[in-house]
């Protein structure tokens, strides 16, 4: 596997970056963002030299516009199984979108409707479905399990005749936890409920087929899987065209446009589409979709390997603990958060710092499960984050500097 990273480094020139003492840069920040591929810098670029234009214009680079915009919403749609190109609306981050989609949802919902949150989730998961409370809807919150996965008999038991709305996260960008999200989809079935995965975290490691997990609302982020910053929100047909979300009068009524508002960043969406590309031009297969499928079966393998064996040595090592689900079953993303008995996890981010490699520290904005866990005043969890490009000998380096501070 150390051969697929190896194929795949040679795309991104962040990698070779060096400190004053020549130590090759390593990112282990990807749950924080991922480097960019040569093709994605390229795309932007390209945008800018030749095609930079509003929307909707008779002449040449508007027209030019409109096909990048056009054949992201394809790309997307393919990438997320979704039904048609239709489905997927594009935003400025998810937290954004997500604000938007429980603004028109507030529109729909009555007093005394419930909402089910997580405890395990990013607060962009949680914040913006707290607004539901103004109209008198509750919002009712999952616990989780000490050992960082969500509490399914208590999931269970919060559904009923009064819930609205699931908003689940697929996977948990602090700890690394893979969320059950099929089996609380049977626990709605023959239920008139939503349901909202947020995949940000999901989306990098992971194919998806919306189809598959017939959920009615999936957010995600292209900064996460290679791209720049800017995200979707994808709907179920018919779904989003019976709200109604904050726009102009001016813009297009119908989804996917009707929840986005303003002119969107068109060279950017133009490297999602390179990203994406990229990906699929990973693997192996005689349709895009194929080849995606296939793409992520290699990294989804390449990453998992590496983060057991971080997780291995983390938990060998007397002063360091991991917090989060083990590495004995496959229902793990390659995220792997821990604290040191003796500094706290800035100070341990300070220190790999000094060796050239890049983690994150605190609570990653899934600021509630790092409370539940009792690690907020330690200041959270050092957070090792792997994706395609690192190498065996990067988690190497990593484990040494951690062990000699
Ligand atoms: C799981 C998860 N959900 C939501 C978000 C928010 O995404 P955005 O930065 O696009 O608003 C993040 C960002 O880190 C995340 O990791």
């Amino acid at each position: 596997m150390e051969g697929f990273s190896e194929k795949t480094r040679e795309y991104f020139p962040s990698l070779n970056r060096v400190n004053s003492s020549n130590q090759q840069i390593i990112y282990l920040d990807g749950p924080g963002g991922t480097q960019v591929p040569i093709q994605v810098i390229e795309a932007i670029s390209k945008y800018y030299l030749r095609s930079n234009a509003n929307t909707h214009g008779e002449f040449i680079t508007s027209k030019e516009t409109d096909s990048i915009m056009d054949d992201l919403r394809f790309k997307v749609s393919l990438m997320l199984g979704a039904e048609n190109p239709n489905s997927i609306s594009i935003g400025q981050n998810m937290t954004t979108l997500n604000y938007s989609l429980a603004r028109a949802l507030s529109r729909k919902f009555k007093e005394g409707d419930e909402v089910i949150v997580t405890e395990l989730d990013h607060e962009a998961n949680r914040g913006p479905w707290m607004i539901l409370k103004e109209v008198g809807v509750k919002i009712i919150e999952v616990n989780l399990k000490q050992n960082g996965t969500l509490d399914y008999s208590d999931f269970k038991s919060k559904i009923n005749d009064k819930t609205v709305m699931v908003c689940m996260g697929m996977s948990s960008n602090a700890l690394g936890t893979l969320n059950s999200f099929n089996r609380v989809k049977e626990y709605l079935k023959d239920r008139k409920c939503l349901f909202l995965l947020d995949a940000v975290h999901y989306a990098p490691h992971f194919s998806i087929d919306v189809k598959v997990l017939d959920c009615d609302f999936m957010l995600c982020s292209a900064y996460k899987f290679y791209g720049p910053h800017i995200s979707f929100l994808y709907s179920k047909p018919g779904v989003l065209n019976d709200l109604n979300p904050d726009r102009l009068v001016v813009q297009d009524q119908e989804a996917p446009y009707i929840i986005e508002t303003g002119t969107l960043n068109h060279a950017a969406c133009s490297g999602v589409s390179a990203a994406i590309d990229f990906i699929s031009s990973l693997g192996q297969g005689r349709t895009y979709r194929e080849k995606l499928e296939s793409a992520y079966l290699q990294i989804s393998d390449h990453e998992f390997n590496l983060a057991k064996h971080l997780y291995e040595s983390l938990e060998g090592f007397d002063k360091t603990t991991v917090i989060g689900p083990d590495f004995s079953t496959r229902e793990r993303t390659p995220t792997v958060s821990f604290v040191h008995s003796n500094y706290s996890p800035q100070e341990v981010c300070a220190s790999l710092a000094k060796h050239n490699i890049c983690a994150w520290d605190g609570h990653f904005y899934a600021l509630k499960a790092i409370q539940q866990l009792g690690l907020e005043s330690r200041g959270g969890v050092t957070r090792l984050g792997i994706s395609l490009y690192n190498t065996k000998k990067e988690i190497d380096r990593a484990i040494e500097v951690i062990k000699s501070i």
